[in-house]
């Protein structure tokens, strides 16, 4: 699989090109951030949106780049479901000591999960998976935080 490895650590740069990319329509912009993030971030195995679905009152699978994955989460379950309920970002440095964790991909040993607001609703998360250890930062996730902010 293609990976660009030119990642320069720098979220200014990564927000002027998702600024290029995105279109206002819903479905379009979605599945192009996690190929954005997806390519441009090292050392992921995968990334993507989990949707809440009102009427069935769970989290569902959106727009991701890996393998497949679990597709109905509920409220609280696991650290995507946590994020959800909590409405806050979650960076868990090992998967393994995070009670409840949902094992997609069990190359997965670090992950960091942040809520999706729409109109100050929280319409679902964003997930990142990563086969190390403690990959993701404090840097990393407010970096993605403000790049979701412009969905
Ligand atoms: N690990 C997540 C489940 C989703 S997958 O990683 C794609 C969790 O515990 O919520």
């Amino acid at each position: 699989m293609y990976k660009q490895t030119m990642w320069s650590g720098d979220y200014t740069e990564l927000r002027q090109q998702w600024l290029g990319l995105r279109t206002g329509y819903g479905l379009s912009d979605l599945s192009n951030f996690s190929a954005l993030i997806f390519s441009m971030l090292p050392d992921l195995n995968w990334c993507g949106f989990y949707l809440w679905d009102e009427k069935d009152q769970m989290l569902r699978v959106g727009p991701f780049q890996g393998l497949p994955a679990c597709v109905e989460i509920k409220s609280g379950q696991g650290v995507c479901g946590s994020a959800f309920q909590t409405k806050t970002t979650l960076v868990v440095p090992d998967v393994h000591q995070f009670p409840g964790h949902i094992a997609c991909d069990f190359r997965s040993r670090s992950e960091c999960v942040i809520p999706v607001f729409q109109n100050d609703i929280c319409i679902g998360v964003f997930d990142l998976d990563s086969p190390d250890l403690d990959r993701f930062s404090k840097d990393d996730a407010l970096g993605l935080e403000s790049l979701l902010a412009l969905l």
